[in-house]
């Protein structure tokens, strides 16, 4: 296998357009071996060099936890994102390589649920993909509920439907009824778990009705997807551990301009959920602009702690404990 600091080399075998935004990419190790195992719920960040900029964006891996011949992902266009999806959308083409970080996973099944029901939007079928897959190996029940825009986004959930069948409840806007999460949640048993993944709107939706029926957050798991990444105004931010001070573009969270500087800060999810990228803040004047779901409100409100791969500021100044 082609390994080198937990940095995987891969081939994508095979491009296929599932709706007008999403393409599924299937990689493989360079040298027909097996990649690292994963388990539901896992995703690789991808490596993206393009031009001047480099891109690392986190993708689930949809394909079965249990055949890692090979890692599928799903791809969403996002025209108006910082380029990674362009990118990967317009200029990788089957044959070419890529570079991917080993598997981790922030969205884990819990093992030992009594039902698993799993909520999903859109693209945030495929974190939900592999688990599925998981479960279904080990015989466990699940119910699946998924809302799609129109018939042409409804790829991925016509595949489920054929695999599981019942199990699997397809909601298609402009035909027939919408999804309820509430009546979704309603009478059931104890030690029943809910994942969801989709807009904000259904995860905040789908949070409320869950706290609204009695159920507590244990049994509550969510994954946001930060689609734009963290576009916003540009700020300073000095790295008082490095003695510099580095500008942070638009198009860039603090995490990709300390990157691009030559400075490495930890990451795992790169979308504010992990904590991981967890930073002190030393020095403020001005306000941050918190984006991630993994400080308290309390941390948010103390100034004290930032989140880089998401969050921003608007500030005259900013030293961080980097
Ligand atoms: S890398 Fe996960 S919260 Fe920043």
């Amino acid at each position: 296998m082609s390994s080198h600091n937990g940095i995987l080399k891969v081939r994508v075998a095979r491009i296929e357009t599932l709706t007008p935004e999403i393409k599924r990419f299937t990689l493989v190790d360079l040298e027909g071996k097996h990649l690292p195992a994963f388990s539901g719920g896992s995703h690789v960040v991808v490596v993206i060099d393009d031009a001047d900029s480099t891109y690392r964006n986190a993708y689930s891996l949809m394909n079965s936890p249990y055949d890692s011949s090979a890692y599928q992902i799903a791809v969403r266009r996002v025209s108006e994102g910082r380029g990674g999806s362009r990118f990967l959308h317009s200029q990788v083409k089957e044959g070419d390589l890529l570079q991917i970080m080993q598997p981790a996973n922030l969205f884990p099944l819990a093992k030992h649920a009594r039902q698993h029901i799993f909520i999903a939007g859109g693209v945030g079928i495929t974190p939900v993909y592999s688990q599925l897959d998981e479960l279904h190996l080990k015989q466990v029940d699940f119910e699946l509920h998924l809302a799609v825009r129109g018939p042409e986004h409804a790829t991925l959930g016509l595949e489920l439907q054929a695999k599981y069948g019942k199990h699997v409840h397809l909601y298609v806007d402009g035909q027939g009824p919408r999804m309820d999460i509430r009546q979704v949640l309603a009478q059931r048993p104890l030690g029943s778990h809910v994942y969801v993944c989709g807009p904000d709107s259904m995860i905040d939706d789908t949070i409320d009705s869950a706290h609204a029926l009695g159920w507590t957050d244990s049994h509550i798991h969510y994954e946001r997807f930060v689609e734009q990444g963290s576009l916003g105004e540009p700020f300073s931010v000095t790295l008082a551990r490095q003695g510099v001070t580095l500008e942070v573009a638009p198009d860039q969270s603090l995490l990709e301009a300390a990157e691009k500087a030559g400075y490495a800060v930890p990451y795992l999810c790169r979308g504010g959920a992990c904590g991981y990228c967890e930073t002190t803040v030393l020095e403020i004047e001005g306000e941050l602009d918190h984006r991630d779901d993994w400080l308290s409100e309390e941390d948010k409100l103390s100034k004290r702690k930032f989140m880089p791969c998401v969050s921003r500021a608007n500030c005259s100044r900013l030293v961080v404990d980097l």
